[in-house]
Order: structure tokens, then C-alpha cells, then sequence
């Protein structure tokens, strides 16, 4: 990505929407570490992860969206999860196929698992190809987007990664973990501030049922934990409507009051993978440009509320995902090497 914009640049100054770069970034990302590098297919698994959410969204709505006959309403969005499945099938056979590879990915471990069939890794890789890349291409373009509202928080994060390392050095995510600690809390105030994570996270109350807060849930009874309520909650945080990194340098034990990866058993397992991956994303990029807002934005530091705090873009919410609703619109920034 940083090669295409700097061709790009040259000495001028560019557009960029950034929402897109960071899909298609957090999809090469994935492919390299789970299916053996570029497959050529960014755009296609974009659309393929997209439409999906958009059906995961519609099957919740309409249970039984892929029976007949509401599924001739849906015909598009299922050829598209037809679509990807069969790619998804395709690298499987083709690597089931290559005796004795050698490759170590996540594909491979996968399928090295002597208790997984076919079926099972295909429908893990899906599986994991959703979970993977969106979340983590929203985390990366709400943090851009609060640091565009939060022009002290930029100017601070940037101090700090170019006063840390030199402009040819490639910041890794162990570097930018111990040596950056006001841009990592940006990262986490973003996670905070507005979890990519979604509406909810729905869980199913044991037989026996539960009491929880003097109530009792009967067994079965579907209840959803409502991560943007907990991660603004007064009696955690103060000013919660304020992005503020800072309260994470002064109180590090704050990071663990996020909720936005879930706790407990199915806490997100891809966690850590996703931090090492945004940091050092977010690092480099401070380092080796500049960003502004183009003068035509509807939303920046300009634009407050009541409260004096600046109005973020719309959102947009998908099934496993929280967007910008208009990213075309929203999602634009200016970009020039840092001077
Ligand atoms: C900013 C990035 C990410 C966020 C905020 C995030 C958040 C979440 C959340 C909230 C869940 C649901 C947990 C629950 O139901 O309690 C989840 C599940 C999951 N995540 Fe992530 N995730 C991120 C990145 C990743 C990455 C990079 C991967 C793997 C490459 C990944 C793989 C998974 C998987 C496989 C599940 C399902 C786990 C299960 O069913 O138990 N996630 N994630």
C-alpha cells in the first residue's frame, strides 16, 4: 500500500478514500498469513465479505432466506457466498493436492488437524476470511477518522512515532508495542470510542437458566451483550464521548475494560494477530505521511455537538461490522510525504 501511494505522490499530494485501502490491505494481510500470499482476488473477496454480512444481516432478520421461495428475493447475494465458498474449496483441493507442502500458513494448520473434514475447513476458512479482515480494516479507519477529529491526538501520535524512528525505518509491531505507547492507546481509544465489532453479541442462556442482576433468564432465552453500552459506561469511563488516548498512558489497566474483542471463552481468538497487524500499520503510516482532512469534508474538529465534542461520520451497521455509512463521502484524506 505505502509503494502505491508513494508512486503516487511523488511531490504532490494525493486523495485518498481510505476505507478501501484499509479492506484491501487487511485482505492481503490474511491472505498472506493463511493462504500462501496474493491470490489477485482483493476486490472479489471484498465483495464476496460484504455480501455475506449482508445476508448473515437479512437471514437474522428472515430466518430461511436461503429456502425457497424467499431466496429467489436474495438471488444475487447467494451466488456471491456460492461464489466464495467454491474459491474457498478451490484453494483447499489445490493444497490438499500439493503432497507434503511445505508452507506454513494457517490453511495448512487447518488442514493438518487429523479431527477436521473437508467441509469443516472449508467452512473454518470462510469463516475466518469474515472474521479477519473487515473488523480489522473498520478498527484502522475509525482510528484515522478520530484522529482527523482529534487534531491534538494526531499531532501527539505523530510526535511520537517520528521522534522515535528514523523515516526508512520499518516499524514492527514489537517496536511500535514498546516504544509507542500514546499511538497504541489511539488504537484502543478508537476500539473504545466506536467498537467495529458490531451491534451485539448474542448469547443463549443455559438450561438450568441464570440469575443475573436479581432476575431470572429462563434456559434458552437469547440475550445480547451490548459492547457500546459497556464501553461507554460513566461509572468506567470518564467523558466517554471524548476520544481521549490519553486516559490509557495514565491508567493502562483501562485496556482491559474494552470490550470490543468480547471476554471470556469466546473472546476473540484473533486478538493479538489483529494488534500486532494495526499497530505497526497505523506507526509507519504517522512516520512516513502527512494527513489532512480535504477542505470539503462534512465532519471534522470544526463540527461539534452540544458538548463541544466533533461529530463523527454516520456509521452503517452490518451483520458482524460498524462502518461508515457513506465511506465515498466520509472517508476521504488528503496524504503527503512527511516532511
Ligand atoms: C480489530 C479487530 C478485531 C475485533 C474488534 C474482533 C472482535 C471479535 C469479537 C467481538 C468476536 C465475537 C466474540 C464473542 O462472540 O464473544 C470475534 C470472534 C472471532 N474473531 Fe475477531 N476481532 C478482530 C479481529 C480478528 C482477526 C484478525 C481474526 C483472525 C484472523 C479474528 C477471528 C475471529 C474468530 C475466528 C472469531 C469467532 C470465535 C468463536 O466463534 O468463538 N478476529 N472477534
Amino acid at each position: 500500500m505505502m509503494h502505491r501511494w508513494d508512486q503516487a505522490i511523488c511531490d504532490e499530494v494525493i486523495q485518498i478514500q481510505y476505507e478501501r485501502e484499509f479492506a484491501h490491505l487487511a485482505i492481503d494481510v490474511l491472505m498472506a498469513l493463511g493462504y500462501g500470499g496474493r491470490n489477485g482476488q482483493v476486490e472479489r473477496i471484498a465483495e464476496w465479505i460484504h455480501d455475506y454480512n449482508c445476508l448473515a444481516l437479512v437471514n437474522l432478520i428472515l430466518p430461511g432466506v436461503q429456502s425457497y421461495p424467499l431466496k429467489l428475493l436474495f438471488t444475487r447475494l447467494l451466488a456471491s457466498k456460492d461464489a466464495f465458498k467454491d474459491a474457498v474449496a478451490a484453494a483447499v483441493k489445490k493444497r490438499q493436492e500439493e503432497k507434503d507442502s511445505k508452507c506454513v500458513d494457517m490453511l495448512q494448520a487447518l488442514l493438518g488437524s487429523s479431527e477436521t473434514s473437508t467441509q469443516q475447513v472449508i467452512a473454518e476458512n470462510m469463516a475466518l476470511i469474515i472474521a479477519g479482515t473487515d473488523i480489522v480494516a473498520q478498527t484502522l479507519t475509525w482510528t484515522v477518522h478520530y484522529l482527523m477529529l482529534y487534531p491534538n491526538a494526531y499531532d501527539q501520535a505523530t510526535h511520537e512515532v517520528r521522534s522515535t524512528f528514523a523515516r526508512d525505518h520499518l516499524i514492527t509491531s514489537a517496536e511500535a508495542r514498546a516504544q509507542l505507547p500514546f499511538t497504541e492507546a489511539c488504537l484502543y481509544e478508537a476500539l473504545r470510542i466506536c467498537a467495529a465489532t458490531g451491534v451485539f453479541l448474542p448469547r443463549v442462556v443455559p438450561k438450568e437458566g441464570i440469575w443475573m442482576q436479581g432476575h431470572f433468564l429462563p434456559g434458552g432465552t437469547q440475550l445480547c451483550v451490548n459492547v457500546a453500552g459497556a464501553n461507554h459506561h460513566r461509572e468506567t469511563w470518564q467523558n466517554p464521548r471524548r476520544f481521549v488516548p490519553q486516559r490509557f498512558i495514565d491508567n493502562p489497566q483501562l485496556k482491559a475494560q474494552v470490550l470490543s474483542f468480547s471476554s471470556g471463552a469466546r473472546m476473540c481468538p484473533g486478538r493479538s494477530l489483529a494488534l500486532c497487524e494495526m499497530l505497526p500499520v497505523l506507526a509507519n503510516l504517522l512516520k512516513n505521511y502527512s494527513f489532512a482532512t480535504p477542505k470539503d469534508a462534512q465532519f471534522g474538529s470544526w463540527s461539534t455537538d452540544a458538548d463541544g465534542n466533533p461529530i463523527a461520520m454516520p456509521r452503517r451497521h452490518l451483520f458482524t461490522v460498524v462502518g461508515p455509512q457513506n465511506p465515498d463521502r466520509d472517508c476521504q484524506i488528503i496524504v503527503q510525504h512527511a516532511k
